[in-house]
């Protein structure tokens, strides 16, 4: 048989191997990522981890003053980032991968998976927005993107988050505190709590046709946690335009809480008198409180919140200790003074 015709032939069955053998990885890796074993960056090959990691680190570096060229190459002309650390409230912990802040995610209305948000979130359209303010305040209105983000400075903050899953991250966040948002409307003496809601459209959030939560996701803080200084309405990452499995175009950060506080893509913030309800506290009350304070000595029903793993870091020290409050405590234990934090938790 003349080689020629043995490549041909040989051909579709070497391609078939190794489509079955890429598939079996993938489910391997799916598994293993899907069930917390393991995080993306670790099963990704050394040397392109090295070399995304190297360029990514070099971000940060300019992030300081984050108009970075690869944020004006991936976002739009008109939304350019410049945004100044504010190290009062930053870590000083390495910030996790960009590719693995963007990659890892839990965004239901793309799905359950942690890579199907990366995958599938390119439906949600986050350019034009806008947000309707209601309730117990003075200025009440809907208003654009635009319109939101004008009045204010935009600042780099590198928060710690820990997911009630158990891992954790560090996240160079942009954005603006939300108080400054929030005085903007004047809020009542009425205002006791806030109460946010994320896109409800099943055209762009394919997920919201399936019935895993009720939809649309809604979040709530009482209104001193909303006008704590730490609370952040973020519109960016490592100095670029938050991608949409981030929660484009704007979400809640509230780095003492668990990471389902951090409510994505937000149409809606109404003010309002009694404490409103939340998506997770609705779906299983006994496992997700209202306050989903960051607690080790507070367990969830089905496993401890005593340790956490970062995603990331190598093997050998990716468990860590989980801090009260995230290692918040300092600046904010003072708002539950009194309060016993295993009931209300
Ligand atoms: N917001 C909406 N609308 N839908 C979601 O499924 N998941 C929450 C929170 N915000 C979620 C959401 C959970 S459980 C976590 S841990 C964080 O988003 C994850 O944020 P990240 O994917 O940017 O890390």
């Amino acid at each position: 048989m003349a080689p020629g015709r043995l490549l041909q032939s040989g051909q579709p069955r070497l391609a078939t191997f190794r489509a079955n053998q890429d598939m079996a990885l993938n489910m391997a890796r799916n598994i293993l990522i899907n069930n917390n074993i393991i995080s993306a960056s670790e099963l990704t090959p050394e040397c392109v981890y090295l070399d995304r990691r190297r360029l990514l680190l070099g971000g940060t570096a300019l992030a300081l003053t984050t108009a970075t060229a690869t944020a004006a190459a991936a976002a739009p002309a008109q939304a350019p980032m410049k945004a100044a650390l504010n190290a009062r409230y930053s870590s000083t912990e390495q910030p996790t991968a960009y590719a693995d802040i963007t990659g890892y995610n839990n965004f239901y209305e793309f799905g359950t998976g942690k890579d199907d948000p990366r995958r599938n979130a390119h439906t949600l359209r986050p350019r034009p927005w806008s947000v309707t303010i209601s309730g117990e305040v003075e200025v009440p209105g809907t208003l654009t993107l635009e319109d939101i983000l004008a009045p204010h400075a935009l600042e780099e903050r590198v928060y710690r988050m820990r997911c009630v899953e158990r891992w954790s991250m560090v996240i160079p966040w942009v954005g603006f505190p939300l108080a400054d948002f929030i005085k903007r409307f004047r809020p009542t003496s009425k205002a006791k709590y806030v109460a946010f809601r994320t896109l409800h459209d099943p055209k762009q959030m394919p997920g919201q046709r399936a019935g895993w939560l009720e939809w649309p996701y809604v979040e709530g803080l009482r209104i001193d946690e909303a006008m704590h200084p730490l609370t952040l309405l973020a519109v960016g990452l490592y100095g670029r335009l938050l991608p949409n499995q981030n929660g484009a175009p704007l979400r809640l950060v509230v780095p003492w809480k668990y990471g389902f506080k951090g409510i994505k893509s937000i149409v809606a913030i109404h003010f309002t008198e009694r404490r409103p309800p939340t998506s997770w506290n609705v779906a299983a009350a006994s496992e997700y409180g209202f306050y989903a304070n960051v607690n080790p000595a507070v367990d969830h029903p089905r496993w401890s919140q005593a340790s956490e793993r970062r995603i990331g870091a190598s093997l050998f020290d990716a468990t860590r200790p989980t801090l009260p409050f995230n290692g918040y405590a300092a600046d904010v234990a003072s708002l539950y003074s009194g309060m016993d934090l295993r009931r209300w938790f």
